[in-house]
């Protein structure tokens, strides 16, 4: 990290490989251009070495990149020029691929929740992979993309993440087995299963109850005569934010020691869908100092309201979620404790509250405040215009 710059409290510096050179080049980034507030950047060399890492861990299995983490076309060039898949959640989504040049073989319709219209004109596109967990899902695949490969995601328990993925998908295993069942009858390829064990996910022993659970699906299609050779392992690998992760190959241990007890030598073929882990780290949300206020609500309270919040860039801070690692100029001074608020007429445009974040006394209007590993879920999320604000900008470099 460059020198000048205070860390927020509780830092977590990323273990493995090291973010600190995203960090320098950002810095210099930010340094030659002073771009206005807020903005994220991302560190591509830092997507690829975070993408290498992922292969090296994780040989023989396939990376989709869940391009929703973070769409910009400079990500998808890096990630498709290594070799990656791409998870894609609509058809804007698919345009922007394919129209960037990636072959329809390297993408797969992973939502869920799709138009039938849209299930169409991405079978026309040549996709042929595609997400259902609901029969009526199925059946709109089986009108719009006959003969096409489908696979059912799985519900699984989202224990240990924070950002949790369950309930609104997935179906229990039984159901599974009986949608790739139909889907054979109904003219449809079933080739496998997938779940999510929810965002940012700490515990990677969650890899492996789903593992097995999946992989009691694909023993039930096999005796009832429908071979299935797909398991998709989904997102949840971690970034670093305030709350320490087990290692990178802890995860792969994990995976790995599962798929071993439940294939032994006749794997299916393996995907990943990672989005958070890939770009996270590589990128950093900077926001400027708005206004900083003392409120004697409860106890006297600093507020510290920023140009980014909420609606613009931090939504994933809803409930607290993610508690990101910040960094404020303004080194060596005495510290305090603050509430951090967007910017937005709104009261839940609160970024944090009960989470307890320190920040310098002196800090002042005009400074910055830099979100560290903001590369995922911060630009893709932000809302169009709310309050007037536009969404936040992305520099690649
Ligand atoms: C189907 C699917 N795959 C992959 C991901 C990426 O998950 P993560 O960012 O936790 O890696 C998501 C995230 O919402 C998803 O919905």
């Amino acid at each position: 990290m460059s020198t000048g710059f205070h860390a927020g409290q509780d830092p977590n510096p990323p273990t493995g490989i090291e973010a600190a050179a995203a960090t320098d080049r950002i810095d210099a980034f930010l340094a030659a251009e002073n771009p206005s507030t807020p903005c994220v950047v991302i560190d591509l060399q830092i997507v690829s070495a975070y993408y290498r890492a992922l292969c090296a861990l994780f040989p023989a299995t396939s990376i989709y990149y869940a391009v929703k983490a973070n769409p910009a076309p400079e990500v998808i060039a890096t990630l498709a020029a290594l070799g990656a898949s791409f998870d894609l959640a609509s058809n804007g989504e698919i345009a922007r691929c394919r129209g960037m040049g990636l072959p329809a073989t390297r993408c797969s319709f992973g939502n869920t929740i799709k138009r039938e219209a849209d299930i169409a004109r991405a079978r026309a596109d040549g996709i042929d992979l595609f997400a259902f967990d609901s029969p009526t899902e199925l059946e709109k695949l089986a009108r719009a993309a006959p003969g096409a490969r489908v696979f059912c995601r799985m519900l699984v328990g989202a224990h240990g993440a924070q950002w949790p993925l369950s309930r609104k998908f997935g179906c229990d295993r039984q159901t599974a087995a009986e949608l790739l069942l139909r889907a054979s009858r109904l003219g449809l390829r079933p080739v496998g299963v997938s779940f999510h064990v929810g965002s940012q996910q700490t515990e990677p022993q969650r890899w492996s109850i789903a593992i097995a659970h999946a992989a009691e699906i694909l023993r039930r299609c096999s005796r009832e005569g429908v071979t299935l050779d797909l398991l998709n392992l989904g997102g949840g690998l971690p970034a670093h934010y305030r709350m320490p992760v087990p290692e990178l190959s802890c995860y792969a241990e994990a995976i790995e020691t599962a798929l071993s007890r439940e294939f032994g030598g006749a794997r299916p073929q393996i995907l990943l869908e990672p989005g958070r882990y890939l770009v996270g780290d590589a990128g950093l949300l900077r926001a400027t100092v708005l206004l900083i206020a003392e409120r004697p609500y409860h106890d006297q309270e600093r507020w510290v309201y920023l140009d980014a919040g909420r609606y613009n860039g931090l939504p994933e801070t809803l409930n607290e979620r993610i508690a990101y690692r910040l960094r404020t100029p303004r080194h060596g001074g005495a510290c305090g404790r603050v509430v951090l608020a967007g910017p937005t007429c709104d009261s839940t445009d609160i970024i944090y509250e009960k989470t307890r974040y320190e920040l310098p006394l002196a800090l002042g209007i005009g400074d910055p405040v830099d979100f560290l590993s903001a590369g995922a879920y911060t630009a893709s999320y932000a809302s169009v215009e709310f309050n007037g604000f536009p969404p936040i900008r992305t520099y690649c470099i």
